[in-house]
């Protein structure tokens, strides 16, 4: 989705907005832009439809001397991806500019009254709505831009994270969010105010994050920060604890590939200070107090998007094995606009590696309202989820960049198998000695994971070069091997471009088998588990229909192997913790098809990575 950088003080203006904007690309975007303040007392915009890299050569021979500047890489939403909807926006008098994330859903019926008022509009943005609409509240109203930013936004339905700059006070910026993350990082007397930290923790680890309608104004290398009601506030001033390592590519060439190698370590990460072999204990502090509500939760109902929803589903079927508490999983996305049942003793479990996504914001909210207990596992400290959640439990991947979800993803899967664990043992629904098995089992997880990585990826890119030409591909699983089905095909569509479909393998019968041919690849995970015996029959069926059988088999698999030749074996674990295994070759499989059709893998089309609108 759409970044926004903006810069106060002393340093080179056009590096540091190039820079930085660089650093926010992950999230995915169309064009990108800066608006600066000139000698002359005016604003000047330079925007270009493309990668920054277009915007950094435009801006070659140009020098750049501006005390404040404001940046941004636009993920399009109103009107296509061109120069002229870029951002900044400037306004119809060119007093002021604004770069903006989010969406202005009332956009149609303010442009139309700022057209009765004679205002002119050059794009088709809603942005350039908001800019004009602040314009006019400060010409009507006569007041300060503070001010008039107040009131403007009174008329605004939707999400927002703005910044302006304005050209009669060049050393100002003046930033507020609303339902968007906006956060500002602090250095001496220099300001970064960005969407996310990563273009910030080049300069600085210390960083406000900006709460929903806090205004933060910046004049002459001070900060103030005001409330809704406009009461001066005292701001919290957090010390970050991420290097630039993190978010930095290594000796790897893309962000993915390092992110699908870090699973190791980063399942470690998330192990740690939890996990304790010596006193064979498992402790989650985050959800420690509400232990007690979980215990005598009716019902849990787990709401997330895309990858974190499949992370869901695998969680699902364990808490409801070891825990016996019915489980259901829903796309945050319908669950928020079909009036659901929620009781007083569910327990909802929000999930989102970015803790920024729209529909599992707005997923809580709702759930709120219901005065539901509301439970969050997470990447990112300091998310708008991490916030309004009652506790949860942090994932500790790291800083996640390739667009494609990876080492958060099986971090995801680790943190749901500690919660079902922990709450099966304080139920006493589980032996003390299969939770010990278990502890012992999610111990070995991260070496098993590590062994895998240093064998599989010459196979994988032989299976990527025989089918990259493929229009299509089925992936079959069944049990806690149905959502890696699903997430596996995720992977391929989102950054290979091939249409891939996840099912149960029994489904395979009632349709998607009209579709199997010599040409159609069926990825089928078919460890050793009590359903290993089906899958081995589906496979049976695929291969008497000439059907292109890949498998991912338990390590000393003898008879798939005498079924196909494309066969990946992984090391054997219990059932439930698999899928932290199996989906490593699935993950690999999509980035070296990827590369085999010469896919731009850490910056997939149309793709953001965080999905902050709806
Ligand atoms: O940040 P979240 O986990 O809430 O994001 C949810 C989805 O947008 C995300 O998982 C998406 O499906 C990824 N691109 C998957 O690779």
């Amino acid at each position: 989705m759409c970044g926004i950088l903006a810069y106060s003080g002393k340093k080179s203006i056009k590096k540091i907005l190039l820079s930085g904007l660089e650093k926010l690309s992950y999230r995915g975007y169309d064009s990108a832009g800066i608006g600066v303040l000139t000698q002359e007392k005016t604003i000047k915009i330079y925007k270009y439809a493309g990668h920054v890299q277009n915007l950094t050569k435009n801006l070659e021979k140009i020098t750049i001397e501006s005390p404040v500047g404001i940046g941004h890489t636009r993920w399009a939403t109103h009107g296509e991806a061109n120069d002229i909807n870029a951002h900044p926006h400037l306004s119809h008098s060119g007093h002021l500019a604004i770069a903006h994330n989010g969406i202005v859903e009332n956009y149609n019926t303010l442009k139309k009254k700022l057209i009765s008022k004679g205002y002119t509009f050059q794009s088709n943005t809603d942005t350039e709505v908001l800019i004009n609409l602040i314009d006019y509240i400060q010409n009507y109203q006569q007041c300060a831009l503070k001010e008039a930013l107040r009131f403007a936004l009174k008329h605004v339905v939707g999400a927002y994270a703005l910044v302006l700059l304005d050209k009669n006070n060049p050393h100002q910026l003046i930033a507020t969010k609303k339902g968007s993350p906006l956060v500002i990082g602090i250095q001496g007397k220099e300001y970064f105010i960005a969407s996310d930290v990563t273009p910030i923790i080049a300069h600085t680890n210390e960083v406000i994050f900006l709460k929903d309608d806090e205004i933060a104004y910046i004049n002459h290398g001070k900060l103030q920060i005001t409330n809704a009601k406009a009461v001066e506030k005292t701001p919290f001033i957090e010390k970050l604890d991420i290097h630039l390592e993190a978010i930095d590519k290594g000796h790897f060439p893309h962000f993915m590939l390092k992110e699908i190698f870090e699973q190791p370590q980063s399942l470690q990460n998330c192990i740690l200070g939890r996990l304790n072999m010596l006193q064979k204990k498992l402790t989650l502090g985050g959800i420690q107090d509400h232990l007690p509500s979980l215990k005598e939760a009716n019902r849990i109902i787990i709401i997330a998007c895309g990858t974190s929803y499949y992370a869901g589903l695998v969680g699902a079927y364990f808490l409801e094995d070891i825990c016996r508490i019915p489980v259901v999983v829903e796309y945050a996305s319908e669950f928020r606009y079909r009036n659901p049942i929620i009781k007083s003793n569910d327990v909802i479990l929000a999930i989102s590696q970015s803790g920024e996504t729209a529909d599992t914001l707005a997923a809580i909210q709702l759930a709120k309202k219901h005065h539901a207990i509301i439970l969050g596992i997470c990447n990112v400290v300091g998310s708008s989820l991490a916030r309004t959640t009652h506790a949860g439990i942090f994932t500790h991947a790291g800083p996640e960049i390739g667009v494609a979800s990876t080492k958060a993803f099986t971090a995801q899967l680790m943190s749901l198998a500690m919660l079902a664990l922990k709450l099966a043992h304080e139920k006493k629904t589980i032996a003390e000695n299969v939770f010990q098995h278990y502890l012992l089992e999610l111990y070995k997880i991260p070496t098993k994971i590590d062994l895998l990585l240093q064998n599989i990826s010459p196979a994988i890119q032989l299976l990527a070069q025989k089918f990259k030409n493929s229009r299509h591909f089925i992936y079959l699983g069944r049990g806690y091997h149905f959502p890696i089905a699903m997430e596996g095909a995720l992977k391929l569509k989102e950054i290979a471009y091939i249409h891939a479909e996840g099912y149960p393998a029994a489904e395979m019968k009632h349709g998607p088998i009209a579709l199997i041919d010599q040409d159609m690849p069926v990825v089928c995970i078919a460890t050793k588990d009590h359903c290993y015996d089906k899958i081995v029959a589906n496979i049976e069926e695929i291969k008497a229909r000439k059907g292109q059988i890949i498998a991912i088999v338990t390590e000393k698999d003898t008879h798939i192997t005498s079924l196909t030749k494309d066969i990946i074996s992984v090391p054997d674990t219990p059932a439930a913790l698999m899928p932290m295994i199996t989906i490593v070759p699935l993950q690999l499989l999509a980035y070296y098809t990827a590369i085999a059709r010469n896919c731009n893998v850490d910056q997939p089309r149309n793709l953001a990575k965080s999905v902050t609108v709806e």
